[in-house]
C-alpha cells in the first residue's frame, strides 16, 4: 500500500498566499461582458455582475493581475481613465476597445473580490515615463498632473498599488515591441529607474523566461531593480487550432512546469539572487487560449467580427473536465514546494475564456478549477511541512510514467491538512497517512466527477465536492481525484 509520510515537526517554508492569484486580461469577455457588463440585469452599481463577483468573493483571491497579457504591450492606460473615454483600434487582439474598464474600474474591482492589485506595464509601444506616470497616478496623493487627474475622476486618496510588472512576454516575437535580451535589460532599468522616482516602495515584475541569455542580461543590467521574475507555462499549444491534449497527456504538464521553475531557480542561484528576487507564475494554465491568426497576420483574412467569433470556441465548458482540475492541483502543490522561491503564481484566466468561471447572459457555471481553488485556498495551512509519498504507483502519461499520487502536507496554528491528488484515470488508490504527532479523526474534501472526463456546464453538473468524515488511518482515492484531508484530534 502507498504510504504518505509526514513530519509535521519539520516545517520547510511558509506558503505567501498570493500563489493563489489571479489574472484578467481584456480578451474576449474575460473583462467586458465576463465581470464588467454595465447593461446587464444581473450587474451592480459599478457595472459588475454580482453572481460573478460572489463567486470571486467565495476563492478569497490575494492578487489580480490585470490588463494583459499580450493587451497590455499595447495599452495606453491614459485612455482608460478620465470621464471621455474614447474607443481605440486593440492591435493585440484586432478588434475595438471601448476603454470603459480602465484603472479607476479595475481598482474598484479588487476592492469589490478584496485582491491586491497587480499592474502589468506597457513595455511594447509604450514608454519608461508612461510606466512612471501610471505609478503617479496610482500612487502620488498630489503633486503633479496625475494624482490631481486620479483625484478629478473622484480618487483623492492614492490606490497604493505595490505590485507592478515591467512588459509582459517582450522576449517572444508573437508580443508587439519584443526586444533582445540586450535591449530589455536596459528597457527595464530605465524603466525601474522612473517608476521608483515616483515610488521607491513598489515591487517590481520583469518579464523572463527560464533562458540564460534574456536572464542574464536582465538580471546583470537590471537586477538591482527588481524584486521579482515574472514567468508563464500552457501547456497545450492551443493559440491556433484550438487542439486539448487528451487526459494521459495531461499529465505531463507539471513535470514540464517544473522544469521551468527548476531552470530559473537555477540562474537566479548562480548570480547569488535567489532569495531576494521571487519567482512570479504570473500565467499559467493546463490550456492554451484559442486565437487563431494572430501571429500569421490570418485571422482578418475574413473579417474582425469572424475572428473574434472563432475565439468563443474558448467559452465551451465542456472542455474543461478533470484533467483540468487533476493539473491545477498539481501545479498549485508544485508552487508550494518551490514555496521557497515561487512567492506568486496567476491563472490565466480567472472568468471566462479557459478561466475557472463559465458565464453567459443569465448565470455562471463554476468548473472543475474553481473548485480546486476553492478547497485549496479556504482549506490548506500556510506552511509547508516535510512529507513524501513512499510505495507509490505510477500511471501513464501517453507513453510517459509519472506519479499516480502528489500531495503536500501544511500547517496552521497546529491543525495538520493534506491536498493529494490521484492522477490515475482507472485505478483508485488507498493511502496509509503516518504523522509523527497521533490523530484521531480526518475529513476528506473530495472533488470530482463520474470519470476524467466529467466537467460543469449550464446544463450540466458533473463535478462536485463531496466530504466524507472517518477515524484517522488509511484513505482511499478514487480515480482521477483532487482531495483535501483535515486531520482532526
Ligand atoms: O494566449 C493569451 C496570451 O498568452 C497572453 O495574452 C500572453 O501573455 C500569453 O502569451
Amino acid at each position: 500500500m502507498a504510504k504518505l509520510r509526514i513530519d509535521e515537526r519539520h516545517e520547510l517554508h511558509d506558503i505567501d498566499p498570493m500563489i493563489y492569484g489571479q489574472f484578467i486580461e481584456h480578451f474576449g469577455r474575460l473583462v467586458y461582458g465576463g465581470i464588467y457588463d454595465p447593461e446587464s440585469p444581473l450587474a451592480d452599481g459599478d457595472g459588475f455582475r454580482r453572481d460573478v463577483i460572489d463567486a470571486l468573493r467565495r476563492l478569497r483571491i490575494p492578487v489580480m493581475r490585470w490588463p494583459g497579457g499580450c493587451f497590455a504591450s499595447a495599452y495606453h492606460w491614459k485612455d482608460g481613465v478620465g470621464r471621455a473615454r474614447e474607443p481605440v483600434y486593440d492591435k493585440a487582439w484586432c478588434v475595438e476597445e471601448s476603454n470603459r474598464f480602465g484603472t479607476d474600474e479595475f481598482m474598484r474591482l479588487c476592492e469589490a473580490i478584496g485582491a491586491e492589485p497587480y499592474i502589468c506595464t506597457n513595455a511594447g509601444t509604450g514608454t519608461p515615463e508612461e510606466m512612471a506616470d501610471w505609478v503617479e497616478y496610482c500612487n502620488e496623493p498630489s503633486l503633479g498632473r496625475w494624482a490631481r487627474a486620479r483625484a478629478r475622476n473622484g480618487h483623492p486618496s492614492p490606490y497604493g498599488v505595490k505590485l507592478w510588472s515591467i512588459g509582459n512576454e517582450n522576449y517572444t516575437g508573437g508580443e508587439i515591441g519584443a526586444k533582445t535580451p540586450g535591449e530589455w535589460g536596459r528597457f527595464v532599468r530605465e524603466s525601474a529607474k522612473m517608476m521608483r522616482r515616483v515610488d521607491p516602495s513598489i515591487q517590481l515584475l520583469a518579464a523572463a523566461v527560464p533562458d540564460l541569455d534574456w536572464n542574464l542580461s536582465l538580471l546583470r543590467e537590471a537586477g538591482d531593480l527588481i524584486d521579482w521574475i515574472s514567468i508563464h507555462g500552457y501547456f497545450d499549444p492551443a493559440w491556433e487550432t484550438n487542439a486539448l491534449s487528451g487526459y494521459a497527456r495531461t499529465l505531463r504538464a507539471v513535470g514540464q512546469f517544473e522544469d521551468s521553475i527548476l531552470k530559473t531557480r537555477g540562474i537566479l542561484a548562480a548570480l547569488g539572487l535567489e532569495g531576494r528576487i521571487r519567482i512570479a507564475f504570473d500565467e499559467w494554465n493546463l490550456r492554451g487560449w484559442f486565437h487563431p491568426g494572430i501571429v500569421d497576420f490570418s485571422h482578418l483574412a475574413a473579417d474582425h467580427a469572424r475572428a473574434a467569433k472563432r475565439r468563443e470556441a474558448n467559452e465551451d465548458n465542456a472542455q474543461y473536465t478533470m484533467a483540468d482540475a487533476v493539473f491545477c492541483a498539481g501545479f498549485l502543490n508544485l508552487c508550494m514546494r518551490h514555496g521557497d522561491s515561487v512567492r506568486m503564481a496567476n491563472f490565466s484566466p480567472t472568468v471566462c475564456g479557459r478561466g475557472a468561471i463559465g458565464v453567459n447572459d443569465g448565470g455562471i457555471v463554476l468548473r472543475p478549477t474553481y473548485h480546486v481553488f476553492e478547497l485549496y485556498r479556504n482549506l490548506l495551512g500556510d506552511r509547508l511541512v516535510a512529507s513524501y509519498i513512499a510505495d507509490g504507483p505510477r500511471c501513464d502519461a501517453d507513453g510517459v510514467a509519472v506519479d499516480a499520487l502528489d500531495a503536500v502536507a501544511l500547517k496552521r496554528d497546529g491543525a495538520l491538512t493534506v491536498a493529494v491528488v490521484n492522477r490515475d484515470p482507472e485505478r483508485p488508490i488507498s493511502l496509509e497517512i503516518e504523522t509523527a504527532g497521533t490523530h484521531g479523526t480526518m475529513r476528506q474534501h473530495v472533488l470530482n466527477g463520474e470519470s476524467a472526463d466529467s466537467y460543469n456546464d449550464f446544463d450540466a453538473a458533473q463535478v462536485g465536492v463531496a466530504v466524507r468524515d472517518a477515524p484517522f488511518g488509511d484513505i482511499l482515492l478514487e480515480p482521477h481525484s483532487v482531495n483535501v484531508i483535515e486531520l482532526g484530534q
